[in-house]
């Protein structure tokens, strides 16, 4: 069955399909004029299942998530004369859809796009939200466009394909939805972690569901990141340095991330120990990291360099609850 999430942007208004098939994308888009970008590893997985529309296939993974690319697209778009009435549909994980929704925003000042999301952090996290972005030398996702796709198709059997650690860069953010505004969704991840780990359907669908509901919900009341949107990154201060510094998933990362950032919330008497306790075991459930041997100083030092810093503070998700979070402005050096 399929389940619907309808989501209010500024420019219009976008539908995520969860349990809808690629099978059936030719339904969402102008048969005529749908350009697909794609990348290598989605092409050799699933290209035979595409429709039969113009490909567009790019290289995988972050480091292909450039500039550069985005003008080999371009280049590409021009050769098949895409005009302002054609349709760009990104079938591919975060970076796919980054892409695909940048290029389809500024090109001709901005066409019509839409996703197939084929990882589970993109169907939970990247594809919902409307940041599209690229990245430019060292800092992530720094040129970009807030922009909404038409649709989003989550289909859940694309996933069986996805590396382990991919998978668990999904589930982490999974936990993060949950620990941040929903107690019900933590209990039901606490329940099922091995139904999900073994991605029963019934179960991964609900998890994606809620996770696209939890992140929408906010994302609606809080488009430009002015306020609410910021809890999205409870455990991403620290993780975003760690992945960096460590050179590790996003996943491990932000698990760990999590940890740290609720410690500190236990410190603050925000956040009580048993409730910390849970999310570690939570966590330790999925198999995520909950401890990293990192260097503080060179974390520190990756907190400092990271976009969102405001000089020597910053907006710190803290954990007030299983199912709450809190946004409270403190020092850089107050996060040892
Ligand atoms: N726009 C946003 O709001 C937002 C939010 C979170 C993350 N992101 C971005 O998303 C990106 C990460 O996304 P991701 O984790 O999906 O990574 P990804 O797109 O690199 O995909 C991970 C790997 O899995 C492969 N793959 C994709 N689908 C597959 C399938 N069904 N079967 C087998 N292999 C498959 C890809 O080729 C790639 O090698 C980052 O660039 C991040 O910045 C964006
Ligand atoms: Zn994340």
């Amino acid at each position: 069955m399929v389940k619907t999430i309808k989501i209010k942007g500024g420019d219009g208004d976008s539908v995520v399909m969860i349990g809808e098939s690629l099978l059936n994308l030719g339904r969402y888009v102008p048969v005529e004029k749908t350009v697909i970008i794609t990348d290598k590893n989605v092409w050799n997985c699933y290209g035979k299942d595409f429709p039969p529309y113009r490909v567009i296939k790019i290289e995988p993974g972050e480091k292909g998530k450039t500039l550069d690319t985005v003008r080999e697209i371009y280049e590409r778009l021009l050769e098949f004369e895409v005009d302002r009435s054609s349709f760009i549909a990104g079938i591919g994980g975060g970076v796919v859809c980054d892409i695909a929704g940048f290029a389809a925003s500024t090109f001709l000042r901005g066409i019509r796009f839409g996703f197939v999301s084929t990882t589970l952090l993109s169907q939970v996290d990247a594809s919902v939200g409307g940041k599209n972005g690229v990245n430019l030398d060292e800092y992530k996702n720094i040129v970009g466009v807030f922009n909404q796709p038409e649709f989003v198709i989550c289909d859940l059997s694309l996933l069986s394909t996805l590396p382990e650690r991919e998978l668990l860069n999904g589930f982490a953010e999974i936990i993060k939805h949950a620990a941040i505004c929903d107690t019900e969704l933590f209990v039901f991840l606490e329940d099922n972690h091995k139904k999900a780990l073994s991605l029963d359907r019934n179960v991964i669908g609900k998890l994606i569901y809620d996770s696209v509901k939890i992140k929408s919900g906010i994302v609606s009341r809080d488009e430009k990141e002015k306020g609410e949107r910021r809890k999205l990154n409870f455990g991403h201060t620290f993780g975003h340095a760690f992945e960096k510094s460590m050179g590790i998933p996003h996943g491990e990362a932000i698990s760990a991330g999590m940890i740290k950032a609720s410690r500190l919330s236990v410190k603050k008497g925000l956040l009580k120990e048993e409730e910390f306790e849970r999310l570690k075991r939570l966590i330790e459930l999925f198999c995520l990291p909950v401890e990293l041997p990192y260097d503080l100083v060179k974390v520190i030092d990756a907190i400092k360099k990271d976009k969102k810093r405001d000089n020597l503070s910053l907006h710190f998700v803290f954990l007030s609850g299983i199912g709450s979070a809190v946004i409270k402005e403190i020092l850089i050096s107050e996060l040892d």
